[in-house]
């Protein structure tokens, strides 16, 4: 296998999503999903534990799907990834803890990467090889952030974040206001198509001259919606849902474009990558190319499939780290639901083994 064309297997399990994913340098092989997301559905949001039995049940028949249909032998992989965090700690611990009985029995390197990283390398599998620098606007159901990449594997610098919701939480949260199930990105994005984005004048949220030019807010926002909602429902009048959906989504991805857009202008950066659960949205990829188009930048936006959390991803940026020679994880890798951002994989070096061996001790031997 050419050096700069790796064949690794990632592994994904920091929310809902199994996901399993192999690639060939930076083409697709294999993405297989198993999804627990609708036994979540009731209770209007990902539970945990629930989470974290369904990785465990869907883990080795997800590998051994991808496996087949990629066509490839597992004996053949240049190395496994897997997500190391940020995400759930016990969704993680499923995925590391396969990751690492796979590297440990085929003996492959492994390399834990980071969920927010691997939403970015993704876009590598379907247009060629991330321009650097790339600005990347990241928006899914855990995160909103503007990052400035100049190498995936190695720097990603935060410009901006969400400093309340999330814009995917964002989409839940009014989505259960009206009663329109879990998750809500997908359904609103669909009812707004039929509504009139200018129908009610919600908020935008951080968006005033002296408000901080990256970060983002829809918390105000969420209550504005809510508020507006119940007025209507006391005053026994039909809410105009595809309405309220079309004006919501207009407030969050007009905020999400014109930021991201103000970023490249600024640092003088010529491509927009928009990554994670959200960048599914019909309307954020419709505005988003707009507003590129008029500015000069070069939009590039994976398909909706690659956008919400999967295992290619995780696969995409683990081949990323072997094509650099990045330092692989060792099995000594442990999930971290707080990976910061900054941190696109662990490397060996990460682990703080002479508290490791401290712990060890004074346990075996008091
Ligand atoms: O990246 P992702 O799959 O998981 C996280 O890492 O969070 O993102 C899930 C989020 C959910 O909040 C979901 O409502 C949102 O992405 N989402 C969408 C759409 N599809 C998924 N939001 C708006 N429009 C969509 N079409
Ligand atoms: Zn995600």
């Amino acid at each position: 296998m050419a050096a700069d064309e790796p064949l690794v297997l990632g592994i994904e399990t920091s929310c809902d999503e199994t996901g399993v994913g192999i690639v060939h340098g930076t083409t697709l092989l294999a993405d297989a999903v198993a999804s627990s997301v609708d036994t979540h559905a009731r209770f209007g949001g990902v539970v945990p534990e629930i989470a974290s039995r369904a990785h465990l049940e869907a883990m080795v028949p997800t590998i051994e799907r991808a496996l087949k249909t990629a066509g490839v032998s597992a004996k053949d992989l240049d190395g496994i990834a897997v997500t190391a965090g940020p995400g759930l700690a016990g969704a993680l611990l499923v995925g590391v803890s396969a990751a690492k009985a796979y590297a440990y029995a085929l003996g492959k390197p492994l390399y834990g990467v980071n969920h927010l990283a691997s939403h970015i390398c993704v876009d590598q599998l379907e247009h060629g090889r991330l321009p650097e620098p790339t600005m990347a606007l990241l928006v899914s159901g855990g995160h909103s952030s503007l990052l400035l990449s100049t190498d995936i594997t190695s720097d990603v610098r935060p410009l901006g974040a969400t400093i309340d919701d999330a814009a995917g939480e964002a989409f839940d949260k009014i989505a259960r206001v009206l009663d329109l199930g879990f998750p809500g990105g997908p359904v609103i994005d669909r009812l707004a198509r039929e509504g009139d984005p200018a129908a009610i004048a919600f908020p935008r949220g951080l968006s005033g001259a002296k408000d901080p030019a990256y970060d983002f807010s829809f918390s105000g926002l969420k209550t504005a919606v809510a508020r507006w909602i119940e007025a209507k429902r006391a005053a026994g009048e039909e809410v105009p849902v595809r309405d309220v959906a079309a004006s919501f989504q207009e407030a969050v991805v007009d905020v999400l474009t014109r930021k991201a857009v103000r970023a490249c202008k600024d640092e003088g950066v010529d491509h927009l990558m928009i990554g994670g659960g959200v960048a599914a949205n019909s309307r954020l990829r419709a505005l988003a190319e707009e507003r590129c188009e008029r500015a000069g930048i070069r939009l590039r936006v994976p398909r909706p499939g690659l956008c919400t959390d999967n295992g290619a991803m995780v696969a995409a940026l683990g081949a990323e780290m072997v094509a650099r020679g990045r330092a692989a994880s060792g099995l000594e890798l442990s999930a971290d639901s707080s990976l910061p951002v900054t941190d696109p994989h662990v490397p060996a070096h990460a682990h703080d083994h002479d508290h490791v061996h401290e712990i060890s001790k004074e346990n075996l031997y008091s």
